[in-house]
């Protein structure tokens, strides 16, 4: 087996494509690797549609919110005509921030030295700067990045190459048009932090093998015999009937959807509540996700009583993920475990997840 030149982790022969039934899962390498963590989230997490927040974060002029994507520190805002755009939050001086903390602003003040930017992005104020020769400031804006909205929903690209987010989930929005994503109401953000590498937690969410295993709760509510997968060029979808009548969630006539869209988020889509759920990158071994919640109504008792259960039923269901993840961690940094096998049947989406990471991998060079 030869390495590529590129990377001490990658060799050529585990970069390649193969079929289900004859595949290989990834080297644990590539979850465990310390230095291979850097490469693994510049590769893919600046080449693809970030989700970043809601649009209810930022409804009126002038509301912003910080966030970071691959490391490098962001700015998400409403500007004087409404119109939401994105910037890094870098200062042109010497890189200091313009914002430290989500609020509302009419103008971004760098924290460092007071170099003050409009909210399009141009640099305004310079204090103490005179007599600085070739100094232009049109030439120190903050660099604009790309933001899209789609479903009341907020992503961002860093690669200016990449597609418009929308071709990349063709045919979500049709599938579920009776959940009307941009109707539903923010409720809640939930943070959970997990002693894993990001790609263990994905693997996981990518199959309803473990179902019965890791979830007997939901193995209650799920109908698994009727558990379907199906994978889009840049998506996978997970769908289920409920089992039982009088289930919080639904009827066996009601479904439910889980959409992975890669490379790291999530839409949980059950009748009433959509829970979005981003996977993001802490350290080779330490990723936390943020679960945020939708709901069609808040404002009945009914609701609040359906809001509490699920959010209690999902704490469960999270627990559970986090215990078996972090086990998984461990065997994969075991001597007696490097690559494993896929079952056809049950686990087409883990490997649809991991033909993607192969291949924005080998795009990387
Ligand atoms: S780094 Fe921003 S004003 Fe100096
Ligand atoms: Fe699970």
């Amino acid at each position: 087996m030869k390495k590529t030149d590129y990377n001490e982790f990658l060799y050529d022969e585990d970069l390649k494509i193969k079929p289900i039934a004859t595949a290989e899962t990834i080297p644990s390498a590539w979850y465990t690797g310390k230095d291979f963590f850097e490469f693994d989230t510049k590769a893919v997490f600046t080449k693809t549609w970030q989700h970043v927040g809601y649009c209810g974060q930022i409804l009126k002029q002038g509301d912003y919110f910080v966030t970071e994507v691959a490391d490098n520190p962001l700015i998400v805002v409403r500007d004087k005509e409404k119109r939401i755009r994105a910037f890094y939050n870098v200062c042109l001086h010497r890189g200091g921030p313009v914002a430290t903390k989500d609020g509302n602003t009419k103008v971004f003040q760098c924290r460092y030295h007071g170099w003050t930017y409009d909210l399009d992005g141009k640099l305004r104020g310079t204090p103490e700067f005179e007599g600085v020769d070739e100094f232009e400031k049109r030439n120190y804006c903050l660099a604009p990045i790309r933001v899209e909205e789609w479903g009341g929903m907020l992503f961002i690209c860093l690669d200016d190459t990449v597609k418009p987010f929308e071709t990349f989930i063709p045919g979500i929005r049709e599938r579920i048009l009776p959940n009307k994503l941009e109707s539903k109401i923010f409720h809640k953000r939930v943070d959970y932090t997990i002693k894993c590498n990001w790609k263990v937690y994905v693997d996981n969410y990518l199959e309803g093998y473990h179902l019965n295993m890791v979830h007997p709760g939901l193995a209650k509510i799920l109908d698994y015999r009727n558990y379907v997968t199906e994978t889009n060029d840049h998506y996978s979808l997970q769908q289920s009937p409920f089992k039982d009548e009088n289930g919080i969630y639904g009827s066996p006539d009601d479904m439910a959807y889980y959409y992975f869209v890669f490379p790291n988020f999530m839409m949980n889509i059950l009748p009433g509540r959509l829970q979005t759920n981003l996977v993001i990158p802490v350290a080779h071994n330490e990723t936390h996700v943020r679960f945020d919640y939708y709901y069609d109504e808040m404002d009945t008792d009914e609701a609040n009583k359906f809001i509490e259960d699920d959010l209690r039923i999902s704490d469960e269901i999270q627990a559970e993920d986090i215990d078996i993840c972090e086990h998984v961690q461990k065997g994969l940094r075991s001597d007696a475990y490097d690559k494993g096998r896929f079952s056809v049947k049950r686990e087409e989406c883990v490997y649809h997840f991991q033909c993607l990471l192969k291949m924005a991998y080998k795009s990387a060079f």
